[in-house]
This record gives structure tokens, sequence and C-alpha cells, in this order.
């Protein structure tokens, strides 16, 4: 395969199987492929260069196809080291799309990655979009090269990690361009987050371990979107969950929702798989490891791989690969596994969310890019959702593919509920 492009990734013969996968994946994201049709022709984003950062899977593939089909030219990077599907990469530097980005690379490589993004567009031309993940493209923008930013008309960000990035600099006033906090649609954080890891990450305590499940005793610190979801996976698969929780509304819900919920401390020493989804650091530390069971399976959904104290780790315990993301640790005896080295575990040991609740998230990324490339000027340099009539327009595409027929509201009753028959069909603050 010849590609004229600048890339580097693991194997570019992937590609063709990279290019099956995409066309199934496709067939399961009917968002992206509506917004296909409907912008295809005009090409919004026609001058759009938008350098992204965002797990280089296969469902990743179709919104970069998808941002190109409306005009855009797109850079890519993934966003954590282990993320990488190394076919879908190939598949899209097949296409001639610079991509940088395999799985297993070190973090000298992922910076290194993210940098060729900045500066490989046709003609030495600058980016003038951000598309984010988690907020290391942005940071390093902001920081490093902040002389690219005077060109750049906007940014979207996927998930909540970034988005407390994005909003701890607008509170000190140092954003310096707008941004759509993608992860807040309701059809993101409540789909997604929830939904989607209520699928992956038993798919990749599977994958890594096969271990048995059922009438295993999990631990989920976090009751958040992730923590929902992550609970429901083990509780489906037949685990007794125990969730940690800081915040009395969340634990209110995890009890009401029939999970015990315990301090970490106590809960600790009860888990056979113990999980952290709390977009929070220090959640599992050395006395955590040391109360552990024997062959306790330890694991990370959020963002960062600061939840667990893999430093720790590292220094006082001996280390065991088992096979690349599954390590097996000796402390005083007894053996810990520890999955994706701590990194996030859905998109280390599997293959991330699947398709069709990924098309909830990228459709709110197309519309973000839309939104803010061609409407540039009402927006200032803050930190902005977009309207409840999108998000309702994203779930909209996603119900024919699952046979979901909606009732329609008469004029009579949409008065009496105080909204219009078109919708929006519920106020700012309803939470779902
Ligand atoms: P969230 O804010 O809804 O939930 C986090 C929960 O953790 C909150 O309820 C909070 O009270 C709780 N928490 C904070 N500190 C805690 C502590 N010390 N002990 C126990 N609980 C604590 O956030 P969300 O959306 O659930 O995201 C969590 C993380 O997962 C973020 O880093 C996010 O970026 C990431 N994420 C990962 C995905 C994946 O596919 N792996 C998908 C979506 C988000």
């Amino acid at each position: 395969i010849d590609t004229q492009v600048k890339n580097k990734v693991k194997d570019i013969s992937l590609a063709g199987w990279g290019r099956k996968e995409i066309k199934l994946a496709e067939a399961e994201m009917p968002g992206l492929m509506s917004l296909r049709e409907e912008y295809g022709d005009s090409k919004p984003l026609a001058g759009a260069r938008i350098a992204g950062c965002l797990h280089m899977t296969i469902q990743t593939a179709v919104l970069i196809e998808t941002l190109i089909e409306l005009g855009a030219e797109v850079t890519w990077s993934s966003c954590n080291i282990f993320s990488t599907q190394d076919h879908a990469a190939a598949a899209i530097a097949a296409a001639n799309i610079p991509v940088f980005a395999w799985k297993g690379m070190n973090e000298e490589e992922f910076d290194w990655c993210i940098e060729q993004t900045l500066f490989a567009f046709e003609g030495g031309k600058p980016l003038n979009m951000i598309l984010d993940d988690g907020g290391d493209l942005t940071n390093m923008v902001l920081d490093r090269f902040p002389e690219l930013v005077k060109d750049i008309k906007g940014l979207s960000e996927e998930t909540t990690t970034g988005v407390h990035r994005l909003q701890e600099r607008e509170a000190k006033g140092t954003l310096p361009m707008p941004a759509i906090n993608v992860n807040d649609s309701v059809t993101k954080s409540k789909f997604d987050n929830k939904y989607g890891c209520k699928e992956s990450l038993v798919d990749a305590i599977r994958r890594a371990t096969d271990v048995m499940m059922a009438g295993k005793v999990a631990v989920v610190a976090g009751y958040g979107d992730v923590g929902k979801g992550s609970a429901a996976s083990l509780r489906g698969a037949g685990a007794r969950v125990i969730v940690t929780e800081i915040d009395p509304i969340c634990a209110l819900q995890a009890a009401m929702d029939g999970f015990a919920v315990k301090k970490m401390d106590d809960a600790v020493k009860e888990g056979d798989i113990i999980v952290t989804t709390t977009g929070n650091k220090d959640i599992i530390v050395d006395r955590h490891f040391k109360a552990m069971k024997d062959k306790a399976i330890v694991c990370n959904i959020g963002h960062f791989d600061n939840e667990i104290d893999v430093a720790w780790l590292n220094t006082n315990a001996t280390k065991d690969e088992i096979k690349p993301q599954v390590d097996l640790y000796t402390l005083d005896g007894k053996e810990i596994v520890l999955l994706a080295e701590g990194r996030l575990v859905n998109l280390g040991c599997a293959t991330g969310h699947p398709s069709f609740v990924m098309s909830n998230s990228f459709t709110n990324q197309t519309l973000a890019q839309l939104e803010l490339w061609t409407n540039t000027d009402a927006y200032e340099n803050k930190v902005y959702m977009l309207p409840k009539h999108l998000d309702e327009k994203v779930a909209m595409l996603h119900l024919a593919k699952i046979g979901v027929e909606l009732d329609v509201l008469s004029t009579e009753q949409a008065e009496y509920i105080g909204v219009t028959v078109e919708g929006p069909y519920k106020p700012e603050y309803y939470r779902y």
C-alpha cells in the first residue's frame, strides 16, 4: 500500500482488515452516516484543518471520515498509549489521512505523535480546529505552541476529565478560544459513559483474565456515569458489587440501585475485582494494595492512570508480565493482577465501547465542530454545551436503527406541559 501522506502506524498491511471493520461499524453508526447525507454535498467544514487526539479505534475512523466527507482536512493521534487499534490506524493511513498512532507506544512517543498532528497539514498550513479527548492535545498547543492559537477557531472536548481542565482554564481566564463540552451532552455522558462502560468493562476483564465473574466480589470506586455503567456491567455478569463514593447523592443512588456502599478501606479487603471510575487521583494506594486478597484483579476505567498508584507497586512489588497489558505483581507473598498498567482498561485490554454508542458521542463531536467552524462569531472564549435541540437530534438519529417508534405530542398536550411539538421537550435543568 502506497500512502502519500506522512504517518506512523504499526503495520500498514492491516489496512484491508481495518477497512472491512470500518464498513461494519458504519452500519452501526447511523448518527454519523446521516450527517454525511445531510452535509456531504454542501461541505460546511471546507477550510477546516482539524487536529484530533482521540483513541484511534474503528469507531474513531468513522468519525474521521465523516469530518472529511463534510469538507475538513484532518490529522490524528490517539489520546492513550494503549488504545489504538492498529488495523484502524492502518486503514486511515492507507486512505491518505495523516495519522500517528500505534498500540503500546511509550510516553515520549505519545507526545511525539500529538506534536506531529499539529504540523502534518497539506502545504504546511496551520491547524485551525482542535478535537480532543482528555486535553493532552489542547495542553500541548496552549502550553508549548502558543503561537498556533491565533489560527484556531475553537475546540471540542470529549471527556469528563478534559472538560475539568477547560473549566479551570476558563475560571483562570487562560482559555484562549471557544470550547464545546461534548461530554455533557445528554446523548454523550448518559450513554457512552454509562451504557458504553456497561458493555466494555466486563469485556476488558474477560479478554485480559478469562476469570469467572459470577459469584466474585467486585468493588467499583465512584458511582458517576462511568461508575453506574461499570457496576451494572459487573452485576450483569453475576458479580456481587460493592460501590465506594464521596458524594452522598451518588452513594444514595448506588444503595437504592441495590449495591452495598462501603469505604474503600473496608471494601478493598473483600474485592476479587477492583475497578476505579472516579476521574480523581489516589483512589487505590499503598495501604489498599497491602489489604487486598491474593490474586485480586485491579483496573481503572477513568481517563488517567493516577487513580491507582502504579508507581508504588512498581517500587514495592515485583512485576511479571503475563501478556501485554496484564501484569502480575508479588507483594508480601501475595499476588495482584494489574490490567493496562492502570490506564483505561476498556481501551487497553478490549476495543472500547461498541460503535452504536460511539455514534451518539461522535455525532455530538461533529455537530460541535460544525458549530464552532461555521458560527465562530457567536462564541466567546468560554466553555459551551450544544443546545438541547441538537442533543435531541442526536438521539432522534439513533432511534430507527433499533426500531424505536416515538409518540408525537398533540398541540394541546404540548401546551399543557409547556413545550412545543417539535421540542426541546425538557427544560435546561432537567437531569435525565
Ligand atoms: P462523574 O463525575 O460522573 O463520576 C465520577 C464519580 O466519582 C463522582 O460521582 C464522584 O463523586 C466520585 N468520586 C470522586 N472521588 C472519589 C473518591 N475518592 N472515592 C469514591 N468516589 C469518588 O465522571 P464520569 O463521567 O463517570 O467519568 C469518570 C472518569 O471516566 C473520567 O476520568 C472520564 O474522563 C472517564 N471516562 C472514561 C470512559 C472510558 O471509556 N473508559 C468513558 C467516559 C468517561
